[in-house]
């Protein structure tokens, strides 16, 4: 069966989603709704949205819209009908019996229903129609969230349902996980239970909610927006349907029920319209006061704002052994929680899934951690945990777990998929070094380089073991969110502080070195970016010898912003790219002029699509939907460069003076029409000293090493300025980029 066409019905957040997603996937699609100006509104959003929805928005005509009444003869072509309404058993069920009259034969019908069983979806639904109708349960946003649930029926054709995975999987590159037909599946069943026992835990022990925020994330390697900002983000009226729905759901019996009772708090929250986000605030609302914005955080037991307190637990690490044992009210409610989350994750077994691994690939894929409850037990260590739990009554996983003692009951990872992936290739592979920053596995015959970094912010140790990989053929690729955010800033500032220039100098020349040692070694380097590849992380990916690209990737190098250049290389190599050009062998100044543009710019691209225009990446760079893709696609590389060659070196002639002129033109209108200060005006200039060559004209031919002599140059003079210093602090502390 092949899936060439889509009709989504119901054009809001998820089916809006899924119709981007699919038209990411070159897959025409219409969007029906009650009226066609509702559709009309959802692929405006869709143009809109932030992060984009859409891979390249130049495709969106792929997206055509219409209304149910009109138009719903459009689903007479569908080889796939995706159901994505309210969330109303009648206007559903009233949906199927249009589908099912008008669809042609055999095609697919499938719902993206969050609670409502299998069962009762097709209970109007003949024998002959089940056996095309399942749910296939995405998560928002629909381009950037990796799980896909489908849930089965028993009259299902197993064949189709299979193709119909396979299809999201390739093309839509999802991690699409089998579920049974039970309450809230396997994601949202374990997620919105771990949130609940986050905040309820938090409540019992009168933590602040920034104390738990910053317990529930980073140290148990869950996203840093925590359970009070994440449910600010979906919208707590949202969270309070979601409880309703399990508590009406699941037997009374279920632990999940002494979780999901309604707080006070919550409710005076939402009824009074603190809803989160989008409404005038939630646990966490921004006040304005004298022109500035001050994040303010609720008191849990009196209900009023503060100023949000910034909490350091001193744990950059993901570290559950260190997180557990410490004595203090942090150590405890890490403990509890924790602890919670993989009892009930592991009373689930097998009544919800006989995989138990499954529940944990769909807490990386639907909700972004680290580790699921499984591999957090794994972690702690199956004897450390017996030895501190209490009691696991009727818990069938954990009794039998406490009998075998097994401390390697985990077994494989990701079994939901035959790809290879690194999750898969990673057991099988050697630890062969690792340090602070970065592991290498030999796998095969050719190493893997992990960065392990929060954000895999990049430091000496970084660059220790990208060289120190390179004596095999090489693959720099990780499974943490980010490639890589770049540079460590505050392994810089440390030494600027200090006033110690000498060692930024030393790091700085040493990732030099490393990443033209990346580009020139004997042996192939592949790098397979997802998520962030920013400044120094950026630099990485353009000296690599190959790339395999994410979809979904932010690329760019971004220094200028924090008052700095390129320094890694990343100016000379996006130079030498335009260099290429055919425009540039008409005029020796088009490609440090298109350089200056991008690199003072600080130009990002959202995905491959813009990334190539800008040369970011190279036309023949692959560029990849699924991300679990890109470890066999980067081994398949390796595999058909058995007898690879480093590439030539490059030569430039610039013409120096009178070029660097011309982009001090263009700083002084910047100037002048304020668009850039005083700093803004050094740091261009800087930029502009690497791009034209410095002291050089066009007949003296330059060689990288010049070109790395410049940019280190440029980089040294602008880090032991005060303002770009204060730039790097301020983006250290507020995320955003300071304009001085
Ligand atoms: P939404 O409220 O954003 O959009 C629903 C859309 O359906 C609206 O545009 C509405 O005009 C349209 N609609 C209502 N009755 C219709 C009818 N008879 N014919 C055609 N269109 C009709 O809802 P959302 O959030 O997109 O949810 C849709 C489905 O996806 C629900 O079943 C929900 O449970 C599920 N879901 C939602 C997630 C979320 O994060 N919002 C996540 C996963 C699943």
């Amino acid at each position: 069966m092949e899936i060439k066409k889509v009709v989504i019905i119901g054009s809001g957040t998820m089916g809006s989603g899924i119709a981007a997603q699919l038209c990411n996937a070159n897959v025409p699609v219409t969007l029906l709704d009650l009226k066609t100006a509702i559709s009309e509104k959802a692929r405006e959003r869709i143009l809109k949205s932030r992060p984009p929805l859409l891979i390249d928005k130049s495709k969106i005509n792929n997206i055509k819209v219409g209304n149910i009444n009109d138009d719903f003869n459009t689903v007479k072509d569908a080889d796939w009908v995706v159901e994505a309404v309210v969330e109303k058993i009648d206007i559903k069920h009233n949906i199927y019996k249009k589908i099912f009259t008008e669809r042609k034969s055999g095609a697919i019908v499938s719902s993206n229903t969050s609670s409502i069983p299998i069962k009762v979806l097709s209970e109007k639904l003949s024998n002959e129609e089940k056996k095309d109708f399942c749910i296939t349960h995405f998560f928002n946003p629909v381009r950037y969230m990796g799980l896909l649930e489908i849930v089965k029926n028993e009259n299902n054709d197993l064949n189709k349902i299979n193709s119909l995975k396979k299809f999201c999987e390739e093309e839509l590159g999802k991690g699409a996980i089998i579920c049974k037909d039970t309450p809230g599946f396997l994601g949202n069943r374990v997620g919105v239970y771990a949130m609940q026992v986050a905040m309820t835990e938090a409540f019992k022990m009168k933590l602040s909610i920034e104390e738990a925020d910053s317990i529930f994330g980073r140290p148990m390697g869950i996203p840093k927006t925590g359970v009070f900002g994440l449910y600010d983000l979906i919208g707590i009226d949202l969270m309070a349907d979601v409880l309703k729905s399990f508590i009406k759901e699941l037997p009374k019996t279920d632990e999940f029920q002494i979780v999901a009772k309604e707080i006070p708090l919550v409710k005076k929250l939402i009824a009074t319209g603190y809803t989160g986000r989008k409404g005038k605030g939630g646990f966490y609302r921004m006040k304005k006061a004298d022109n500035k914005k001050i994040l303010e955080a609720i008191n849990l037991e009196t209900g009023e704002y503060y100023s949000s307190k910034k909490i350091d637990i001193k744990s950059e690490k993901v570290d559950l052994k260190s997180l557990i044992n410490r004595k203090d009210k942090y150590g405890k409610y890490g403990w509890s929680v924790i602890s919670k989350i993989i009892k009930y994750a592991s009373s689930l077994v097998p009544s919800v899934t006989d995989k138990f691994n499954d529940i944990d690939e769909a807490m990386r894929l639907g909700f972004n951690w680290v580790k699921g409850p499984f591999e957090m037990l794994s972690e702690i260590g199956v004897k450390n945990f017996f030895e501190k739990i209490d009691s696991f009554e009727n818990n069938k996983f954990l009794e039998n777990l406490a009998k075998s003692k097994n401390e390697d009951f985990y077994g494989e990872r990701q079994l939901y998929t035959e790809i290879e992936t690194l999750g898969k290739a990673k057991p099988k592979a050697t630890k062969i070094d690792k340090n602070n920053s970065a592991e290498i596995y030999r796998f095969e015959d050719f190493n893997i380089v992990e960065f392990t970094t929060k954000a895999n912010v990049l430091d000496y140790d970084s660059m220790d073991c990208l060289k120190k990989a390179t004596n095999k053929p090489l693959i720099i690729i990780n499974e943490s969110m980010q490639f890589s955010a770049g540079v460590n800033l505050t392994y810089t500032m440390n030494f600027a502080d200090k006033g110690d220039f000498k060692s930024i100098e030393k790091f700085i020349k040493y990732f030099q070195d490393t990443c033209k040692h990346l580009k020139y070694c004997d042996n192939p380097v592949i790098s397979a970016p997802s998520g962030l590849a920013l400044g120094g992380g950026e630099e990485v990916v353009l000296q690599s010898n190959f790339v395999v690209s994410h979809t979904n990737i932010v690329m760019g190098l971004v220094e200028t912003l924090v008052g700095l250049v390129p320094a890694g290389g990343g100016c000379k190599e996006v130079l030498w790219r335009w260099s290429q050009s055919d425009e540039a062998k008409k005029d020796p100044d088009f490609a440090p002029l298109k350089v200056f543009d991008i690199i003072g710019y600080a130009k990002t691209a959202t995905s491959p699509i813009e990334a190539e225009p800008l040369k970011y990446l190279k036309p023949e760079d692959k560029k990849i939907m699924n991300r679990n893709s890109l470890f066999s696609v980067a081994k398949k590389i390796l595999e058909e460069n058995k007898d690879f060659k480093a590439p030539e070196v490059c030569k430039f002639n610039l013409s120096g003076k009178p070029l660097k002129e011309k982009m001090i033109k263009v700083l002084e209108k910047l100037y002048n029409d304020k668009v850039i200060l005083d700093h803004g005006m050094e740091v261009g200039k800087e930029l502009a000293n690497v791009l034209s060559g410095g002291e050089t004209t066009i007949d003296k031919t330059l060689s990288e090493d010049d070109l790395y002599k410049l940019e280190l140059e440029s980089f040294m003079r602008l880090i032991q300025t005060k303002k770009t210093q204060e730039r790097i602090k301020h983006t250290l502390t507020t995320g955003k980029p300071l304009v001085n």
